[in-house]
Formats: C-alpha cells, sequence, structure tokens
C-alpha cells in the first residue's frame, strides 16, 4: 500500500439521476443547475483547483455531455466576444476553459454494478492506486479554507481515510452516512470506527454527517474491488463507498475531519433552494440588492 502519498487527484462522481431533484433534472443535469453565478459543479472543480488537485476525473453518463460542453475551452467564443468588445464575457468564458488545463480534467464513462462505489473505483481503475479525493458535487461550501484542503490537511496528519464531516441534527440521520467516533484528536479531527448508512435516529451511532467527501486510499478502493468482483459472481446487491469504508474501519486507522465553514447541500429541492438564495445574497455584486428585496417582501 502506498498510504502517504501526496493527494493530486480526485474523482467527481456525477453520473447519477438526479431523481431528487425531478422533473428540474429531466434534461438538465444535476450538476449543472446554477448556485449563484456558477453551475454546481464548478464550484466543485475550482475547490479542487484551489486545493492543488491536478488531476480531476468526472464520472459521467448519458446525457451529461453539457458538463463536458461547460468546461471545454472555447477560443473561438472568446475570440468573437473579444472583437465585439464584450471583454467581462469574454474573460468569464476563458475562466472556465482555463479549469479544464489547471485541472486536467478528464471524463469516464460509468459501468458496473449500480452504487456509489462503482464510480470510486471506476476512476481509480485508470488512476493507478494512489490516494485521492471524492467529492460529490452536491455540496457547496463557503470556507476559508476549501473543504477539499482540509481533507488533505487531515489526510497528511495522518496518512489514513478522512470522510468530511458536519455536525448533524438527529433527526436527519436517515439521510446521511452517520460515521462511530470514538476519539477526539483535536482540530475536528475524530477516529471512526465505523460507518453507518441512513440509520433511523435511535441507532444513530453520533451526531456528525459524512457529507459528500472523502480521502479514499488504496485500501478503500481494494474493498470496494472485492465487492465488486463478489457482485459479478452473484449479480446481486449493490456497491456502496460507505460499506467500503465500514469494513475498512473495522480494521484500519479512519479519520473524520469537521469541516470548518458553511455546507449547503444541493441535492433536494428544499435545501438547494436554501444554497440558491444564500448565495444570491452572499453575491458581492447582487447581494446587496437582494438583501433590502429579502426585507421588502420578508
Ligand atoms: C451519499 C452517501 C451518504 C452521505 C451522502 C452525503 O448518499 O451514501 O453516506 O451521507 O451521500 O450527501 P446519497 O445522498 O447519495 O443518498
Amino acid at each position: 500500500m502506498i498510504e502517504g502519498m501526496k493527494i493530486r487527484k480526485a474523482v467527481i462522481p456525477a453520473a447519477g439521476i438526479g431523481s431528487r431533484l425531478l422533473p428540474l433534472t429531466k434534461a438538465i443535469p444535476k450538476e449543472m443547475l446554477p448556485v449563484g453565478d456558477k453551475p454546481v459543479i464548478e464550484h466543485t472543480v475550482r475547490e479542487l483547483v484551489a486545493s492543488g488537485i491536478t488531476d480531476i476525473t468526472i464520472v459521467v453518463s448519458g446525457g451529461k455531455h453539457v458538463i463536458q460542453d461547460h468546461f471545454r475551452p472555447n477560443p473561438a467564443l472568446v475570440e468573437q466576444l473579444r472583437a465585439d468588445g464584450k471583454t467581462a464575457y469574454a474573460d468569464a468564458v476563458a475562466e472556465v476553459g482555463e479549469l479544464s488545463r489547471l485541472g486536467h480534467i478528464t471524463y469516464l464513462d460509468q459501468h458496473g454494478p449500480y452504487g456509489n462505489g462503482t464510480p470510486v473505483l471506476n476512476a481509480a481503475r485508470s488512476m493507478g492506486d494512489e490516494p485521492m479525493l471524492v467529492l460529490w458535487p452536491d455540496d457547496v461550501f463557503v470556507a476559508e479554507i476549501p473543504r477539499a484542503q482540509q481533507l488533505i490537511d487531515a489526510y497528511e496528519r495522518t496518512g489514513a481515510p478522512v470522510l468530511a464531516l458536519m455536525p448533524m441534527d438527529p433527526g436527519d440521520s436517515q439521510r446521511y452516512g452517520v460515521p462511530v467516533v470514538t476519539d477526539d484528536q483535536g482540530d475536528g479531527l475524530l477516529r471512526i470506527t465505523g460507518l453507518r448508512e441512513k440509520p433511523k435516529p435511535e441507532d444513530a451511532p453520533s451526531n456528525f454527517a459524512a457529507i459528500g467527501g472523502y480521502v479514499v486510499t488504496p485500501g478503500i478502493i481494494a474493498e470496494l474491488r472485492r465487492q465488486t468482483d463478489e457482485w459479478y459472481s452473484h449479480r446481486t446487491g449493490e456497491v456502496y463507498l460507505t460499506d467500503a469504508i465500514n469494513v475498512h474501519a473495522a480494521d484500519n486507522p479512519v479519520f473524520g475531519q469537521v469541516i470548518r465553514g458553511r455546507w449547503y447541500d444541493t441535492g433536494n429541492p428544499a435545501d438547494y433552494l436554501v444554497a440558491q438564495f444564500a448565495s444570491a445574497l452572499a453575491h458581492p455584486d447582487y447581494g446587496p440588492a437582494l438583501r433590502s428585496l429579502a426585507g421588502e417582501l420578508g
């Protein structure tokens, strides 16, 4: 195992159908819905680039080509906008294309058993057995230190897998993976010995939610591979990252890092509206006017 290596790679699973946001996501991938003035997935990519990640794999499925179209550099459009004197638009379009280069974004078709472990294993096969970040593209963070960087820092401190955690209202346990926490190491770093997927409140082992960010190590990839091989032998069940982490955590060190910052979940209609509202209010150009409008309407 090569635990202890520097993290340069990240995977963003983006093959899901976004069922909780239907019918909004019938034709538009949920990753492309706007939060503030950017699609959700651009927030994730910017966070990774700002955290020094130089290889991003986005795992997609049919109908997701607009993600690729969004990030693909378009020099002809930039040139046209410049020729028309639309400098600000030209700069904005050029900046998005530049993310592709900085993050060296590549795309991979998801294939394999149902479950969120499959895109991680798909990406790991082509990225080699290195520790890597996995970020679901439905969480947006407003944080002084990006969430991805906080996870990398925790990994550098421990050399072990790390889960992004946030304090959770106990009534929300059936929406999240909930860690078994055994030890507080200071600065929000917690030792984890298990992870339960969406337990009832009375069965929840702690008041923390695993939100969509993980440092996945070769040990966890090996467990995902084992579960996938088993699926191909029996063709039943599903392959979940939570299960692989849970098995790995029983015999190996695993940590949780409570993320410092504000977290917006964009994966369901109610929280998505909150994310849109909050980011609009926080926008440096549009925020002040919207704030006074909110006051008038409220
Ligand atoms: C997934 C994970 C769950 C985690 C959640 C965070 O669930 O399986 O452990 O807490 O993401 O967003 P999903 O929301 O895809 O059902």
